[in-house]
């Protein structure tokens, strides 16, 4: 059997297209030519999509005895985004096309070139260019960074012209006004990370759960960020969702913390079916004013390494900006020392639509089957069963002589431990093929032996090969089989 997996940018395209016909992600309003950078999950993505996230809540909460959850709005006080930042500094630096009217980012451009500069074999130059980039974006220099793009020669890819308009910095928050009439109106933003939602719950959570510091709140939701450039699927979409935690841990003590999530976070990639040599550490070089270190867990999409999951240790900057704006203490009193303080803060935070398009890249397998003039190519998704959207497919060999009901029947017993699909419809091998475009572990066949000794044949996705077990046995063999335990296992190791 030989393995035909793509690693290059022509297997996104593949991976989209999969995506699309097998009901994982549609383009957002599609009847109407679709709304860019904003997708739905379909039948089979929202399953993928609901177990990912329930695996990362469970680690979270159930495996750590200080995590607890939170689920804050998405509408917040606009003062909150004062506070944390967002208003003034959420920026990115974008260039329009004056032939065109089309829209870049700025850095992006720059970005683009000096990667053309590295696959020229021209890597010195590129990271020069880069760095010129940085400087001139780290001074607010917006004019310097628009010469060097006319100085680069760039031109829009639409119109081909350099004829360019000034470098503005655009805010990335989604705003709206709250109040039925527009005089009581205000403004307010879609909240763009998670993370805010629980700083300004911190004291909340503390008090209500009696929690002792260090301890963790974890949340999943929304954020929503007007991304200039939108690419790559679904690895940079307007709308989202985060998977954040932030643990609150004694000033003096966050490095260590930040090592220990660090750990904690690339087990868990690996735990859930990402290999280890797609998956590594991406130190910041240059830290934002309000972090003390920070990394990336990069995952190698078939776009190259790209970040997946940021953590970082924030210090007390958001609790203490929070604490300056409102007005209200957001101090902790540690009984151990006997003191009071404003906890520092260490964070993860995971997309669960880039690690959703991690999983699918990883999981998405051609591979070419039987030999000689039988061969044939086989497309599957490698998922870990406890993550796949269905987990068993019962199938009856023929509809008559009683195997369609005798299959119904164990169909039934199955559906209420696990999701479990019954397909009754054309031969055999179409039916195992349509599972396994879907990423289907386990399908159980009823055939005539089932009739006579209670028992089936279960066929594994990926090896094909096939078991007979007894009807009995059923429920708790594939229960484990499918189980997050079996992922929960490796996290505590
Ligand atoms: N609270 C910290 C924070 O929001 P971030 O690096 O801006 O940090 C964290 O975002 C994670 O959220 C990223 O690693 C990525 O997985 C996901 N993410 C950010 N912007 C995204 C976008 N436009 N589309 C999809 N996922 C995004």
């Amino acid at each position: 059997m030989e393995n035909k997996k793509q690693d290059t940018a022509s297997a996104l395209k593949d991976i989209i297209s999969h995506a699309k016909e097998y009901g994982f992600v549609f383009p957002s309003s599609e009847i109407y030519d679709g709304l860019q950078a904003v997708y739905d999950y379909g039948q089979n993505g929202v399953e993928l999509k609901n177990n990912l996230k329930m695996v990362w809540w469970k680690a979270m909460t159930m495996l750590n005895d200080n995590v607890v959850g939170i689920d804050a709005s998405i509408f917040m006080h606009p003062l909150i985004w004062k506070a944390s930042g967002h208003v003034d500094s959420f920026n990115d630096p974008m260039i329009d096309n004056k032939d065109s009217k089309k829209r870049y980012r700025a850095d992006t451009l720059l970005e683009d070139r000096a990667a053309q500069y590295e696959a020229e074999g021209k890597a010195e130059v590129g990271k020069a260019l880069l760095q010129k980039m940085a400087k001139a974006l780290d001074a607010g220099d917006l004019e310097a960074v628009r010469q060097i793009i006319i100085d680069e020669n760039i031109t829009c890819p639409i119109s081909n012209t350099a004829n360019w308009t000034e470098v503005r910095q655009f805010n990335l928050m989604f705003s709206t006004q709250v109040g039925a009439v527009s005089e009581d109106a205000s403004l307010i933003y879609l909240r763009p990370e998670t993370a805010q939602g629980i700083f300004v719950n911190f004291l909340n959570v503390q008090k209500t759960g009696r929690m002792k510091v260090p301890f963790g709140i974890a949340q999943i939701g929304k954020a929503f960020r007007n991304e200039i450039v939108a690419r790559n699927f679904i690895f940079r979409m307007r709308e989202f969702e985060q998977m954040e935690m932030q643990f609150f841990v004694r000033p003096g003590t966050e490095m260590e913390w930040y090592a220990a999530w660090k750990e904690v976070r690339m087990k868990f990639h690996q735990a859930i079916g990402l290999p280890a040599s797609k998956l590594k550490f991406h130190d910041h070089e240059k830290l934002a004013h309000y972090a003390n270190a920070a990394v990336d867990i990069e995952y190698e999409f078939p776009f190259g390494f790209k970040e997946m999951e940021g953590i970082h240790s924030r210090t007390d900057f958001d609790l203490k900006a929070h604490q300056d704006l409102s007005r209200k203490k957001q101090q902790y009193f540690d009984p151990e020392i006997n003191e009071n303080y404003i906890p520092y803060v260490v964070e993860t935070s995971v997309g669960a639509d880039r690690l959703f398009l991690a999983i699918l890249c990883n999981a998405y397998t051609e591979e070419i089957v039987g030999e000689g003039d039988q061969q044939k190519q086989r497309i599957y998704l490698n998922l870990h069963p406890a993550i796949a959207p269905i987990k068993v497919a019962v199938l009856p060999l023929v509809k008559k002589d009683g195997l369609a009901e005798k299959a119904q029947e164990i169909s039934r017993s199955l559906k209420f431990a696990f999701n479990t699909t019954y397909d009754e419809g054309g031969a055999i091998g179409k039916r195992y093929t349509r599972q396994d475009l879907i990423g289907t572990p386990y399908c159980v066949v009823i055939d005539y032996q089932t009739m006579e000794d209670d028992t089936v044949t279960v066929r594994d996705r990926n090896t094909m090969s096939q078991e007979r077990i007894s009807i009995a046995d059923l429920k708790e063999k594939l229960g484990y089989a499918v189980s997050m335990e079996r992922i929960f296992e490796k996290l505590l190791v």
